[in-house]
């Protein structure tokens, strides 16, 4: 199975460097003081909310937001102690460009030794079943953690990403977590992310240029070519409608 460091493109994908016009900064500033409404007012109905930061583009951008905006929203983050080195780089410098420390939530290291032991270190490759029980070591149970005794949680999750998201409401109820669930960026585009990354000079992954739109684990995102669906590279052994790790079934 290929791993990410030997596929890396030289160029730079141009994705991520949209032409500012005018039109397309008015847009993003409007759609990024909505979100700042929206927030607000959950912040005021719903007095403990969590956001799920990933590090994506995205999740850059409510980052930015929920920060410089000083909302009383506590953000934490899932090391699944699979994340590519660019990652680590990105934390590091969201600590020191908004002066804060970052809350990560690790898997629970006797079910990862178990794991290892009994399938390997790489066994994610092996069966769909491997792969989804990785990904609830590492991302489910810890999350699970994350979640408990909040009245929401915020995700950077857009309807355009992945067929799977098409109908992403704005807010939702999620059953499976039983609390209230914000995807306030639902409907940006991909060119809006970036524009607002610019405008703002908010820290990104070096990853995003290199062809990744969307990065997971090390071992589990590769670069996508031109015109592939944005999370192509995301667990590209598998079916595309199979292709969530389990942080966002609504059940
Ligand atoms: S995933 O389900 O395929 O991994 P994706 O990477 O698209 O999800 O991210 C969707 C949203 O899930 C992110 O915007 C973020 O809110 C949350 N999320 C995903 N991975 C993490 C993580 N490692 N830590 C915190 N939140 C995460
Ligand atoms: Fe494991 Fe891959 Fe899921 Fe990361 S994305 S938790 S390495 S299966």
């Amino acid at each position: 199975m290929s791993t990410t460091s030997s596929l890396k493109p030289s160029a730079t994908n141009p994705a991520t460097r949209p032409e500012m016009t005018a039109s397309l900064i008015a847009n993003v500033d409007s759609k990024a003081e909505q979100i700042w409404h929206l927030l607000k007012d959950a912040c005021e109905a719903l007095p403990r909310i969590s956001f799920a930061n990933s590090f994506s583009a995205e999740d850059m951008v409510l980052t930015d937001i929920i920060l410089r905006k000083a909302l009383p929203i506590s953000l934490f983050s899932l090391d699944t102690g699979r994340l590519p080195v660019e990652t680590y780089d990105l934390m590091a410098r969201v600590e020191a460009h908004y002066q804060t420390k970052l809350t990560l939530y690790f898997p629970q290291h006797i079910s990862v030794e178990d794991y290892v032991k009994t399938h390997g270190i790489n066994a994610f490759y092996d069966s769909i079943d491997l792969r989804k029980a990785c990904c609830f070591m590492r991302k489910v149970e810890p999350l699970q953690r994350a979640l408990a005794g909040q009245d929401a949680w915020v995700t950077g999750m857009r309807a355009a990403q992945a067929s799977t998201r098409a109908s992403l409401p704005v807010r939702e109820y999620d059953e499976g977590n039983k609390l209230e669930k914000f995807n306030p960026l639902s409907d940006w585009t991909e060119q809006e992310v970036w524009a607002y990354v610019h405008k703002h000079t908010v820290p990104y992954n070096q990853l995003h240029e290199q062809f990744y739109p969307s990065i997971g684990c090390a071992p589990c995102t590769r670069p996508i070519a031109m015109g592939e669906d944005v999370r192509a590279g995301r667990w590209w052994w598998e079916d595309p409608l199979n292709k969530e790790c389990g942080l966002h079934v609504n059940k």
